[in-house]
């Protein structure tokens, strides 16, 4: 009897059999330096469907489209205001998706229903070789199920979505490993909709001015309003005084203190020479590693309040949030 239970190894495409599958309406997941994708292209609107549908998604919250070339924006976009143009030359290919008013041929079961579309050319050679043999833009979440820890290497991936998926393309560790950055437009000024690999503070010094936060409800990113980025396992931000409980539990930080062994159960420091970069690139990684833990409860313990910490604080906080609603 042959065994036929999917494997990993069995399911692995290079990036030109990725863009095959792609193109014939498949679902595949690809590497980016930011976070694993879940992609499909933007012309078949069964397989972008299908991507809601997998990740257990709402259908309101869109995708962003990831393109390999300067022509692939003309597919998607009406027009681009200067800040923009500016933020896509010094920044792209990045971590930088820009929310762009979309044209009429872009199907809303991509955009979620909204008038705006999320663009991004990643800089990943592999995911670059996919996308220029599709020839359009691929859609593509964060491959993970909705509302779970993103996938920065593709085993995060598989373990989450196995056989849903048509392929899984290799391409190593996520270098940045946080998802990124998004900014959108409001009354033609640029808005931030989330914080993530490209510091706020580097855009800024783009753009020659602060960013803000919308004002407006309506063009909040939909996925900003979701609970995010949880673990299974109970976590919450570390209390200043020190408790019983605390022996049972792992304490996520950035660097440790000589004090923090004698309180935790076991300690992990995301960089013990304290850089953000460096300790972005291990964040999903680590958490990842401590939700499989013995630990009963990751407790932790805010990062500096600039640039990536920023980022990183923002998705503890939602892990937070989605922990208490789940654990009450
Ligand atoms: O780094 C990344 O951005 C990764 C890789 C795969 O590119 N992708 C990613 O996608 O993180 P996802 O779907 O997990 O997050 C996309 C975010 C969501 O918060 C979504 O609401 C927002 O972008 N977004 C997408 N299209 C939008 C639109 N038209 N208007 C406002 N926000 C939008
Ligand atoms: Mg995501």
């Amino acid at each position: 009897m042959t065994d036929t239970t999917p494997t990993l190894q069995g399911s692995l495409y290079n990036a030109s059999q990725a863009a095959d599958k792609l193109l014939s309406g498949g679902v595949v997941v690809f590497p980016t330096e930011t976070v694993y994708g879940l992609g499909a292209c933007i012309r078949f609107a069964e397989a972008v469907a299908r991507i809601y549908e997998i990740k257990g998604r709402p259908t309101f919250n869109p995708l962003i489209c990831h393109i390999s070339a300067m022509e692939q924006l003309d597919e998607l976009v009406q027009s681009v205001p200067d800040s923009a143009r500016r933020l896509m030359d010094a920044f792209w290919p990045g971590p930088l998706t820009l929310v762009l008013d979309k044209r009429d041929s872009v199907n809303p079961i991509v955009t979620g229903g909204l008038d705006q579309v999320a663009v991004r050319w990643p800089k990943h050679p592999i995911a670059q070789k996919m996308i220029s043999e599709v020839g359009h833009p691929v859609a593509a979440p964060s491959a993970n199920v909705s509302g779970r820890l993103s996938p920065t290497r593709l085993e995060h991936a598989w373990l989450q979505l196995g056989s849903l998926v048509d392929g899984y393309v290799e391409g190593g560790v996520a270098e940045a490993g946080l998802e990124s950055t998004v900014i959108g437009w409001e009354n033609d000024q640029p808005v931030l909709l989330r914080l993530g690999a490209l510091e706020v503070e580097t855009i800024e010094k783009c753009l020659g001015h602060k960013i803000q936060t919308p004002a407006s409800d309506k063009i909040k990113s939909p996925g900003q309003l979701l609970k995010h980025y949880s673990p299974l396992k109970p976590i919450e931000w570390e209390k200043p005084r020190a408790s019983t409980d605390d022996g049972e539990c792992v304490l996520l930080t950035l660097q440790e203190l000589p004090t923090d062994r004698a309180r935790y159960q076991s300690v992990h420091a995301l960089s013990q020479r304290g850089d953000l970069r460096s300790a972005a690139s291990q964040f999903f990684e680590v958490l990842h590693r401590l939700d499989d833990s013995s630990a009963r409860k990751i407790i932790a313990r805010p990062l500096p309040p600039q640039g990536l910490g920023n980022a990183m604080n923002d998705r503890l906080h939602r892990a937070i949030l989605s922990s208490q609603s789940a654990h009450r």
